[in-house]
């Protein structure tokens, strides 16, 4: 079902742009992502609904504390673009938004924990260095120095491919 929005309610790209401060390629961009939506004029033109002021605002927001897009997009979930949405639909948001950014503040407080404790070590060893290798995840590839085997295999592959071509 194609949205009703009354002339006033919608704005320019221009007029969009002068009231969050975001550079109308940025909203374009955020469009093509999905994060906003507009609807367009018989010229093919541009209008946003005066309701899409609130999700550029909360992605520049997120922008400014360093959440993906991709992140932001999870957020909006099913806050509908088509009609102004509701209180409770802004509350689902928060909630997702909450639990997204509590997930960020534990990761970055894992990785200063590992990292302060890093810069006191300086041993840099792949088997005990956390940063180096986050789980031990490289015991799982193989025994031995599994980096130095991947860059020898890789470089065997593409000196292969070379031979084929
Ligand atoms: S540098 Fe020693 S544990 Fe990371």
């Amino acid at each position: 079902m194609t949205p009703v929005h009354e002339p006033d309610e919608l704005l320019t790209i221009g007029e969009m742009s002068r009231r969050t401060g975001v550079a109308p390629s940025a909203l374009r961009y955020y469009e093509d992502l999905g994060l906003v939506g507009s609807v367009r004029t018989a010229g093919n033109q541009r209008r946003y609904p005066r309701h899409m002021l609130r999700r550029v605002s909360l992605v520049t927001v997120a922008k400014r504390l360093g959440m993906p897009l991709a992140d932001v997009g999870e957020a909006f979930g099913d806050v509908p673009m088509e009609s102004t949405p509701s209180h409770a639909d802004w509350q689902r948001a928060s909630r997702r938004w909450k639990k997204r950014l509590e997930e960020r503040r534990r990761a970055i407080e894992r990785l200063e924990h590992e990292l302060t404790g890093c810069i006191g070590c300086g041993c840099l060893s792949l088997k005990a260095c956390a940063l180096l290798n986050p789980d031990d995840a490289l015991a799982e590839i193989g025994p031995g120095p599994r980096r130095l085997e991947d860059v020898v295999e890789d470089a065997d592959e593409e000196l292969d491919g070379d031979d084929v071509a």
